[in-house]
């Protein structure tokens, strides 16, 4: 069987007001009536799938627990971080605990924030990966690239992807978020695919590939899973040994490093939400490119998001033109479509004035 590891440590700030810290944008209905959470959790459930390992901290845990309960399904653990050390630490820890009970078996780690509308079209491309895991490569899944974003990780493919079927091709290297211009070029070369950021191998091989690749993570990780703290059906990590790892995610820590590295493509839609902007793309923009949420009303206007999260405060837009609103009950952010990726800006603006 398949252990889903599903990762939900991060916070989101550029889909702020609506993610905050103490609530991030994998716990809220931002498409839909399920969570991205829920969905990512519901995604990998099934025959061929184990109950999840879900990665979170102390402040989600409950959210995570009723998330669950909400859709139905029983999480196998939940490994709480006493600190977010970024998803390396996660997925180590995450492979040393599933050692215990599972060593011979396989690991898909999931991000819990991104849109995988056809779930059965993702279901195959793990299938079609799963050979390649039990055979000790590390499988990624590549999205075909559309322009050269700096934030996500490129695949350079030994092959061609041809027609997108989900099968597994070779990787020649792994290229974590380049600088503008490599991005450009991997763009133009045309036989690079973006990391889609889920992963599929045997929590033997990436035990293995971190010994290799990043040994100074095993020792604190290892105690920190070791001397866990069973409470209440978590395991909380132990807080002084987790200190102790670095703060790296796997993409640098193991998938630059490593030689055995597979990718099997994806075509069937996916979108990090890494913004307004896609929420926007991803709720299927009307013919003037309106996207109105929730308690919100647009007049002749166009290419906007309007959004509301509270029934008792309503959201009129008149005559807008590339404009994003969105309501809080504590905050609203107005502010021009092109700039959807600086609302980071917001946060730390924020931040500062506390
Ligand atoms: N449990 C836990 N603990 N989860 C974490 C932590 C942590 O310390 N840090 C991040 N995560 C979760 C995030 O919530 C997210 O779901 C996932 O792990 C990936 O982390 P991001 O911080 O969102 O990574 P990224 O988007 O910059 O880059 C990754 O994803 C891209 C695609 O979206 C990389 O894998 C890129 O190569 C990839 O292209
Ligand atoms: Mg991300």
């Amino acid at each position: 069987t398949i252990t889903p590891v599903l990762l939900c440590g991060g916070s989101g700030t550029r889909l702020w007001p609506l993610s905050r810290k103490s609530y991030p944008k994998q716990f809220s209905p931002l498409l839909g009536d399920t969570t991205l959470f829920q969905a990512s959790a519901q995604r990998l459930s099934g025959a061929d799938y184990a109950a999840p390992l879900v990665l979170t901290n102390s402040d989600f845990r409950f959210i995570v627990t009723e998330q669950l309960a909400e859709v139905g399904i029983d999480p196998g653990a939940i490994l709480i971080e006493p600190e977010g050390r970024n998803t390396a630490p996660a997925v180590l820890a995450a492979a040393l605990h599933l050692q215990k009970s599972d060593p011979d078996g396989l690991m898909l780690v999931a991000p819990s924030d991104h849109v995988v509308p056809d779930a059965s079209a993702f279901r195959a491309a793990v299938e079609a990966g799963v050979t390649a895991a039990q055979d000790g490569q590390l499988v990624t899944f590549g999205i075909k690239p559309t322009h050269a974003e700096t934030g996500y990780g490129y695949l350079e493919l030994d092959g061609d992807a041809g027609d997108f079927s989900p099968r597994p091709i070779g990787l020649k290297q792994f290229v974590e978020k380049p600088d503008a211009k490599t991005a450009e070029e991997m763009l133009a070369a045309g036989n690079y695919l973006w990391n889609a950021g889920i992963f599929l191998f045997s929590v033997k091989s990436i035990i293995t590939a971190f010994q290799a690749h990043a040994p100074d993570l095993m020792p604190p990780v290892q105690a920190a899973v070791e001397h866990g703290l069973p409470d209440l059906g978590f395991l909380r990590l132990d807080p002084q040994t987790w200190s102790g790892a670095d703060d790296i995610s796997i993409d640098y820590a193991v998938m630059e490093q490593a030689e055995n590295l597979t990718v099997v493509p994806f075509a069937a839609g996916w979108s990090d939400l890494g913004g307004w902007d896609a929420v926007w793309r991803e709720a299927g923009p009307d013919v003037n490119g309106v996207v109105a949420q929730g308690s919100a009303t647009a007049i002749d206007c166009e290419g906007s998001l309007l959004r509301s999260e509270d029934a008792g405060l309503e959201v009129v837009g008149i005559g807008l033109k590339n404009i994003i609103a969105v309501a809080m009950p504590d905050a609203v952010l107005v502010a021009d479509a092109g700039r959807a990726q600086d609302v980071k800006l917001a946060v730390a603006a924020l931040k500062a004035k506390q």
